[in-house]
């Protein structure tokens, strides 16, 4: 433990030491990111190029260090490349989807996605080089022991958050993929009985000829309500 280290009730702390930047630089930091972030978009046609896998895991890694309930983490990051299983989470997936476009999704449902023109073909769950499966722990095993986690959806959203933006900070392509139900996620992975699937993201590159759809973000004046003193 560094020598920095000061007691509360018998807890260790730290202190933490705010970054001091000029109001210049955190507006330029500010337009920068948002910038950036702007140019995230979810990719349908990815190229089947190699991807340094050590960046992938750096880029998960970033998404453990999102805030959680209790710092609980209560996440599993599954990274498949392993083509078989690729196969196996497309056909799969590709059947539940076949099920949710003409059967289970309403009306309303498949007018809200009609401007992305997706279908139940999900060719890219085979392409894309990585498949990121995120599931989420209701609970953790302290041996036989059942550990309660907290605010789980929400701690899984936020570290799934931190990694789509870390993927695009570097460059790669994302979907934030829910072909649901997703349970053949668990028995394809044989995830343990504690985990449910909560999100599936291939990794890539787009293909060359990738063409997302032409949709626009709200304004922030639709988004926002302001509280100031009168
Ligand atoms: C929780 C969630 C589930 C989604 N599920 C799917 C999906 O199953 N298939 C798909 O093609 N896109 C899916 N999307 C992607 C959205 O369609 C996409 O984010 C939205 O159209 C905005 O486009 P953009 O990400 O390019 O900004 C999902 C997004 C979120 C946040």
């Amino acid at each position: 433990m560094s020598q920095d280290v000061t007691f509360v009730n018998g807890f260790p702390f730290i202190p933490y030491h705010q970054p001091v930047r000029s109001a210049s630089e955190m507006a330029e930091r500010a337009n920068r990111f948002f910038e950036e972030m702007s140019a995230r978009r979810s990719i349908r046609d990815f190229s089947a190029d190699p991807v340094d896998r050590i960046v992938v895991l750096k880029c998960i890694e970033t998404a453990t260090t999102a805030p959680s309930g209790a710092n609980k983490q209560p996440y599993t990051f599954c990274l498949v490349s392993d083509p078989h299983l690729k196969k196996q989470i497309r056909e799969a997936a590709e059947k539940e989807e076949y099920e949710s476009y003409t059967k289970r999704m309403s009306d309303e449902w498949l007018d809200d996605i009609r401007p992305l023109q997706t279908d139940w073909h999900k060719p890219f769950l085979e392409t894309a080089p990585y498949l990121i499966v995120v599931f989420k722990k209701a609970f953790d095993f302290a041996g036989a022991a059942k550990k309660n986690n907290y605010y789980v959806t929400e701690s899984v959203g936020l570290a799934c958050g931190f990694l789509l933006a870390a993927l695009h900070q570097v460059g790669l392509a994302a979907l934030t993929h829910t072909p649901s139900p997703m349970n053949f996620l668990s028995s394809i992975l044989q995830r343990p009985e504690n985990e449910r699937p909560f999100l599936l993201i291939p990794v890539g590159y787009a293909a060359a000829d990738a063409l997302v759809p032409d949709i626009k973000r709200k304004p922030l004046s639709e988004l926002l309500v302001e509280y100031v003193e009168n």
